[in-house]
């Protein structure tokens, strides 16, 4: 069993779970969740106890996976181009940010966070797309090449307000993409399935309730990562 909570040494270095040095926690969840500020919270966190933090984005992370990302998100691409083709581009770049970025960030020891990965393709293209799951699986397996992460925090909030927090940031910002102008059913659908991924492997998934505000939500997510990053500070404990 992979479980890297079981798998975290008493002391030293957490051990890499899935066969890397370092280690590698994703972030998902519907729109307007919070991701993007949870990532910054827990990189500063991590970075004032001394770690060395990567942080990145799917799709995206690399320039090749950003290119993917443009002909996928940007507001030119308004209409969909069918679940089965975006699951391949979205594949493609993941692919590509793995081989580039992860594997040897963490291959260095060092801490990865990525908003979105492979949840997001089940959930966005397999379930919201009705794709055959074994399709999805089989692209999955390609574009991770085994790189599974350690922890996926799953930010869990109302999809009415995560697309009024989505709306406000855009309105700021850019305009809306079109995967947030789907209908609430959509994303209600979409907030099931996150939540069925995190009943379905206990050992990688913690949901987070997102409905606070984002320092409350920032220590939960501490509370998950934590464990997983103090065994350094037990090789300092005095002896009792
Ligand atoms: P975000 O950067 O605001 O999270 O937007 C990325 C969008 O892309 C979001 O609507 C979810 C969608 N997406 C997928 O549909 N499948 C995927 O595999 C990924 C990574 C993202």
């Amino acid at each position: 069993m992979d479980s890297l909570l079981k798998a975290v040494p008493a002391t030293g270095r957490k051990a890499g779970a899935h066969g890397h040095d370092g280690l590698f926690i994703t972030f998902e969840g519907g729109e307007g969740v919070g991701k993007s500020t949870q990532i910054r919270l827990l990189a500063d966190r991590l970075k004032s106890l001394g770690h060395a933090v990567r942080v990145s984005r799917e799709p995206g992370g690399t320039p090749g996976a950003e290119a993917v990302r443009h002909v996928l998100l940007d507001e030119a691409a308004l209409e969909s181009f069918g679940p089965a083709l975006e699951a391949m581009l979205f594949a493609a770049a993941r692919s590509d940010h793995v081989e580039q970025v992860i594997r040897p960030a963490l291959a260095r020891g060092e801490t990865m966070l990525v908003d979105r990965f492979m949840d997001s393709t089940r959930v966005y293209q397999g379930v919201s797309g009705d794709l055959d799951p074994g399709f999805v699986s089989a692209l999955e397996r390609v574009a991770i090449h085994g790189t599974v992460p350690d922890l996926t925090i799953i930010l869990d909030l109302d999809p009415e307000t995560g697309l009024s927090r989505a709306h406000a940031r855009r309105a700021e910002n850019t305009a809306q993409d079109r995967f947030e102008k789907e209908t609430v059913a959509v994303h209600e659908a979409r907030r099931t399935a996150f939540r069925a991924i995190a009943e379905a492997e206990p050992e990688r998934c913690r949901i987070i309730d997102a409905s606070a505000d984002p320092e409350t939500v920032g220590e939960a997510v501490w509370a998950h990562v934590a464990p997983l990053v103090t065994a350094d500070d037990d090789d300092e404990a005095p002896a009792t």
